[in-house]
């Protein structure tokens, strides 16, 4: 992990513009604070990357969020493409500054140069592809200056680093773990999947009232309801019956959990800004 951040560190000193995905379902647990440190200095563009899974109204909120904190702001679902054309705008929002500051020296059409960041499976590889397309070509090595890297001409203003950083998600929290094992990022052997799924509807009646008694046809609450007796009710419902009649609450959590994964509960926010700053995140 240290020679990875080393890598990234010496990656970035090439770099004009650090361009962070995040999931749009989790903006801010799946952020690795790291990077905040790594990038001193260096222009900060965050993608909202899954925007077709999460809540519209909710991701609005993040975008005003981040935009507070002096990010530039690009919301995308890099599968079909939607909104990845705009993010060539916003790196040249970022970057305008370095671009009047070249134009003052003279320099003229110097390319910003990028760097894609994120956590395994946000969707760094399917952006990349995205955003720069079938036409462009690689740039190959530039001796001196870019030594052993590979670059993708976007076009005649931006360079991408061929490679994405890897980040890694940061467990600071129980909250934060969670949220990272529910839309499916590590794992899922290592953890109870009955536990996952009654935290993950814990939060889903908790936020979208209604939404899964409609998914699934089962009373969403009754007095003194626990998640744990909705999962219960799931289970009867879909017939997840172990031999000896038992529900089989593991079966039915994983129906859950890949419900939620596929989207078919619907497009659900998993953190709101609000939250985050009752947790300390000013
Ligand atoms: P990574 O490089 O950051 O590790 O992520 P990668 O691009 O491999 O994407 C991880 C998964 O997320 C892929 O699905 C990819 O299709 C999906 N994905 C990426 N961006 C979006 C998006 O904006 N919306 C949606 N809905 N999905 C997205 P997969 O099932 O692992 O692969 P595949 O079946 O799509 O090939």
């Amino acid at each position: 992990m240290a020679k990875a951040k080393r890598q990234m560190q010496d990656d970035i000193k090439l770099i004009d513009v650090v361009v962070e995905l995040v999931d749009a379902r989790i903006p801010l647990a799946s952020k690795n604070p790291d990077i905040d440190d790594i990038a001193k200095g260096k222009a900060r563009v965050i993608i909202l990357n899954k925007v077709d899974m999460a809540d519209k109204d909710v991701t609005a909120l993040w975008k005003a969020w981040y935009e507070k904190r002096g990010f530039y702001v690009a919301l995308v679902n890099s599968r079909n493409g939607n909104g990845v054309k705009a993010v060539q705008d916003v790196i040249n929002e970022a970057c305008k500054e370095k671009i009047e500051r070249d134009r003052r020296r003279g320099i003229q059409n110097r390319p910003v140069r990028a760097m894609i960041v994120g956590i395994p499976n946000v969707g760094k590889s399917t952006f990349i592809n995205t955003f720069a397309g079938k036409s462009v070509a690689k740039t190959g090595n530039k001796p001196g200056v870019t030594k052993g890297k590979q670059w993708i001409r976007l076009n005649k203003n931006t360079e991408l680093l061929d490679t994405p950083g890897i980040l890694w998600p940061k467990f600071e929290s129980v909250e934060v773990g969670k949220k990272i094992s529910w839309i499916g990022s590590i794992n899922d052997n290592i953890l109870v999947p009955e536990e996952m799924a009654i935290d993950l509807l814990n939060y889903i009646t908790s936020h979208y009232s209604g939404l899964i008694g409609r998914k699934y046809e089962v009373e969403e609450s009754l007095p003194e309801d626990t998640a744990a007796s909705l999962l219960e009710r799931i289970a009867q419902r879909r017939g997840c019956l172990k031999k000896g009649g038992e529900f089989d609450l593991e079966r039915a959590a994983n129906l859950v959990l890949d419900d939620f994964r596929a989207v078919r509960i619907g497009a659900i926010s998993l953190e709101r800004p609000e939250e985050a700053e009752d947790a300390g995140n000013q």
